[in-house]
């Protein structure tokens, strides 16, 4: 009887972690396909566009399908990413200074979206197509709507907590992704 029970948390042990270098493996090709991982990854996976235009409301169901086939879509929905031209920027250090102190928070070009949507329709298997210049245009707009105005606060809170527990979480991949940190 007691070898009997001891055989079989023999086998279970084996099985244990047999499993655990199962999901090991899983892991690593998840993130070997989605290019490693990023505070945003571990924050919500949904707007809420009811405020929206129409136009958005349908490009956000779009988005969503097409934007999460390699990494969660909350990679993109959590990005310090902010797209202004020059000139809004301009106008915008003066109203609201504050959005221009911390590229982790928020990192503000004139073409940032435009660029990482190309880069992505650029990889093997993106499904993006000929959808990438409406996705483009609702990431400026939503952007603009949810990160700035008197919604920065709550951005800014949102993705301070990210990036903090990320730091503690993944330090090495923090160092890579900001380069600081030492
Ligand atoms: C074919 C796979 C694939 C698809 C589809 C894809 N991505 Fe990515 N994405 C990646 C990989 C890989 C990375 C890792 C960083 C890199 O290579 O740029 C990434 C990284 C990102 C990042 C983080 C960039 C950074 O440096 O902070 C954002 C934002 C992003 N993707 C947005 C999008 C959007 C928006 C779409 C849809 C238009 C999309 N992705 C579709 C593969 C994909």
């Amino acid at each position: 009887m007691k070898k009997a029970a001891f055989t079989a948390a023999v086998i279970l042990v084996a099985l244990a972690i047999g499993k655990v270098a199962q999901q090991d493996r899983a892991q690593a090709q998840q993130s070997s396909a989605a290019g490693g991982l990023f505070p945003n990854d571990f924050g919500p996976a949904a707007i809420d566009v009811s405020s929206y235009p129409k136009q958005y409301q349908e490009t956000y169901e779009v988005f969503l399908q097409k934007c999460s086939v390699c990494h969660t879509i909350a990679r993109t929905i959590n990005s310090q990413f902010l797209e202004m031209s020059e000139a809004e920027q301009a106008q915008m250090k003066k109203t609201q200074p504050e959005l221009f102190k911390d590229p982790k928070i928020l990192e503000i070009d004139p073409h940032i979206w435009s660029r990482y949507v190309h880069r992505m329709m650029d990889k093997p298997g993106c499904p993006v197509g000929k959808d990438g210049k409406r996705i483009w245009q609702f990431l400026v707009y939503d952007s603009i709507a949810r990160k700035t105005g008197k919604n920065f606060a709550s951005w800014k809170k949102m993705r301070e907590k990210l990036v903090k527990d990320f730091k503690i979480q993944h330090p090495a991949r923090y160092k890579e992704l900001f380069n600081e940190g030492q």
